[in-house]
């Protein structure tokens, strides 16, 4: 079996060797530009176009994240990138989820106890109480339920958050209220005090953290993204925190990244930044995962993951 490997990113020499062992009798190797000698299996993030176009012979592509918006992107803008034959499988979980709850569950605390305000009064050494906001009103919703957005929807009802969560099709999660599809998007919306973003990045949900749909949230709501940059229109963010219908922001992720230096949301008081890290792609995970996955499409098993080209997610 010969597996390519692509990541513009990480540290290719530790993934190699954990996929070695995990793949016993691989013939394992790193695609280079030019490289079109043949493969069964490709395991990348965000590959460029050459290295998918025209593989007939790939069985399966391992996308190194949850989300598989940038080479669905390849296949948008470039139809036929994507060899036929081969299922796109995207990592499930592998330890993402509990990073995520983790995230939310700091940013959510960190405005309803708003420590957040403190840390401004610190600054003006001022020592003053501010009025604490109701747990029973400081209502989240979760845009997304699948694997990550389930995952923190449940952590926060333990956390005695009432939530709310929001997907395509209906689903039913203990402790939480659920709505689906567009005709019950303004229901879901309508009050919630922080939104939640967790949603894949496709047509459908391109720009929906908008100006109509933040205006449906509570006056003075907080966003946390930790989705996709292009699920934001950031104009109307600026603009809803200049009129106080968004009180503050924490965005994990960007239009354009890294977010440039010259951005107005790296000034802002009330936008809380960090750098795509809510919940990073664990090597070891994911290695074994992947490796539990390609086993068994060898074996002709079913396996989870796989993604719906048409759907986008
Ligand atoms: P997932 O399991 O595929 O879940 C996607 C959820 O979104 C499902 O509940 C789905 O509804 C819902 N959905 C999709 N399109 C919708 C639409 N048009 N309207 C309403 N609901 C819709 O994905 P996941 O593993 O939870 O990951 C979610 C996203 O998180 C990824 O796509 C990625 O962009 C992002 N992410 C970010 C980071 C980071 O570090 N910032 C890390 C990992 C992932 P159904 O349940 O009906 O299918
Ligand atoms: C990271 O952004 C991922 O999609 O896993």
């Amino acid at each position: 079996m010969k597996v390519l490997y692509y990541t513009p990113q990480s540290d290719a020499d530790a993934w190699l060797r954990d996929l070695s062992r995990a793949l016993p009798g691989a013939d394992l190797r790193v695609w280079q530009a030019g490289d079109d000698a043949p493969a069964d299996i490709a395991i990348v993030w965000k590959p460029p176009r050459d290295m998918l176009a025209g593989r007939t012979d790939l069985r399966a592509i391992f996308n190194l994240g949850a989300g598989v918006d940038a080479i669905l992107k390849l296949e948008r803008d470039h139809p036929g990138t994507l060899p036929r034959n081969a299922q796109l499988v995207r990592l499930e979980d592998t330890g993402m989820a509990q990073q995520m709850s983790e995230y939310v569950g700091h940013a959510v605390l960190r405005y309803m106890r708003r420590f957040d305000e403190y840390d401004r009064l610190k600054a003006e050494r001022r020592w003053h109480v501010l009025e604490p906001h109701a747990r029973e009103t400081f209502t989240v919703g979760v845009l997304g339920l699948g694997v990550l957005g389930s995952h923190v929807a449940k952590s926060l009802v333990s956390l005695g958050f009432p939530v709310r969560g929001f997907s395509r099709s209906a689903r039913e999660i203990e402790g939480v209220d659920t709505f689906a599809g567009e005709t019950q998007f303004d229901a879901f919306l309508n009050g919630v005090k922080v939104l939640v973003n967790l949603l894949p990045h496709t047509p459908d949900t391109n720009g929906v953290l908008n100006a109509r749909n933040l205006s449906k949230l509570a006056h003075g709501a907080y966003l946390v993204n930790i989705a996709r940059g292009a699920h934001l229109v950031e104009q109307d963010l600026l603009d809803a925190l200049e009129q106080g219908q968004i009180a503050a922001a924490t965005l994990d992720v960007f239009v354009e990244e890294p977010l440039p230096a010259q951005h107005p949301f790296w000034t802002h008081p009330r936008i809380a930044i960090t750098p795509h890290i809510s919940a990073l792609t664990l090597r070891e995970e994911s290695v074994v995962q992947i490796a539990q996955k390609i086993g068994a499409l060898m074996r002709g098993e079913p396996i989870g993951g796989i993604v719906d080209i048409e759907r986008g997610y």
